[in-house]
């Protein structure tokens, strides 16, 4: 008979069970994103380029013809930021026809909170009736917006939430050397916003984005906080190399407009608008014809009498166009933030 080897005893188990078996759920996204609703909010305060001309050595004239700039509005005094986007979130969840309560996420983009920290996002959540949403900033300037949107689109998509609230707003005013003459006429307050959620069509195409961090100074705060205490600098205003960026939005910024129609899958005849940031008019009119946009394409051109509002300038932009009736309920619409960083957001929409 052969010799029957006796079974090894099991070793016995040393240390903690492993755990890694254990399985990790996770919450169902909507296949769908859209935009459910837009708002706008624009000081009360209208100043025209006599008024900016009476610090700033320039003219009506000089303004009109370099930036398309005809009025812009200022915040009035104590109105903050979180005031202003108050209004313009109040507006998008009107028009989205949901209840504060149920946005799971506040995102704003500024450039302009004047507080270090806390955020804007927290106050702004409790003051819109969505107490306890996850809320923060984002800090990507005049593409802070687009930025959010492709935040709140992957996080309805994904199931972080299921609707989100991003705004753009900003108080340039406070920001602006009212004596510089490459900003003073440019920059304007204002907020906008979007509601978020989930949609049985798609409504949000995929994001173009990006930056270019060695430009980071080509439109900067002057000074850093800690040079401002240092060296006793005075207030740090926001200045800019206007024929630097001028160039790198009419050249850099087009092909980022192609490349989001055609991650989307969309024709550019089939658009109904174009909403870029309002930058300068005469960067959206050079874009426009890089792109070749059609005649049928309607453009943005808010920037005329609402200045340039940074974060909020293209959520201001694409509310008129729905209020005045310019672009159609519905419609399909690209837009394109581009500015300090340097950074950019491009997307398709469905104009809610
Ligand atoms: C800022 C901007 C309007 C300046 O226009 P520009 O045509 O580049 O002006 P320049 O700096 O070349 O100056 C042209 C002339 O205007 C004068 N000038 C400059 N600023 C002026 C002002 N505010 N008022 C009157 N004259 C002015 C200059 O002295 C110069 O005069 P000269 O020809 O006699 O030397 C332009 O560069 C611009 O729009 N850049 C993009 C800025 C922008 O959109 N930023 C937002 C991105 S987020």
């Amino acid at each position: 008979m052969p010799l029957r080897r006796k079974k090894a005893p099991a070793p016995e188990q040393v240390g903690p069970k492993p755990k890694g078996t254990g399985k990790i759920t996770t919450r169902p996204g909507s296949r769908h994103a859209a935009v459910l609703g837009v708002g706008a909010y624009r000081p009360r305060r209208v100043v025209d380029n006599h008024e900016i001309c009476e610090v700033l050595d320039s003219t009506d004239e000089w303004i009109r013809e370099r930036s398309g700039i005809i009025t812009r509005h200022f915040a009035g005094e104590g109105e903050s930021v979180i005031d202003m986007a108050e209004a313009a979130a109040k507006g998008a969840i009107e028009m989205a026809g949901i209840a504060p309560e149920q946005i799971g996420c506040v995102i704003v983009a500024t450039v302009t909170h004047p507080y270090q920290t806390p955020a804007a996002g927290p106050l702004l959540a409790v003051r819109i009736g969505a107490d306890g949403a996850a809320a923060f900033d984002i800090s990507a300037a005049c593409a802070g917006y687009c930025h959010g949107v492709a935040l709140a689109s992957d996080m309805v998509r994904g199931g972080t939430t299921e609707y989100a609230l991003v705004v753009g707003v900003e108080r340039l005013s406070d920001f602006t050397d009212p004596t510089d003459r490459g900003t003073a006429f440019i920059f304007a307050d204002g907020a906008g916003a979007a509601v978020i959620g989930p949609s049985e069509t798609e409504g949000i195409g995929p994001t173009i984005w990006g930056s270019d961090g060695s430009q980071w100074d080509v439109i900067a705060q002057r000074d850093s906080w800690l040079e401002v205490r240092d060296q006793d600098l005075g207030w740090p205003a926001i200045v800019m190399q206007g024929q630097t960026v001028f160039r790198w939005a009419v050249w850099g910024m087009a092909p980022v407009a192609k490349r989001a129609l055609d991650a989307a899958g969309v024709k550019i005849e089939d658009l109904d608008a174009f909403i870029p940031h309002q930058a300068n008019m005469r960067i959206i009119d050079a874009m426009a014809k890089q792109l070749k946009l059609p005649e049928d394409v309607v453009i943005a051109r808010d920037i005329a009498t609402t200045g340039n509002t940074s974060a909020a300038s293209v959520p201001l932009a694409t509310e008129r166009l729905i209020r005045e009736g310019l672009a159609p309920r519905g419609g399909l619409a690209l837009q394109l933030g581009f500015g300090a960083g340097l950074s950019y957001a491009a997307q398709v929409i469905r104009l809610p």
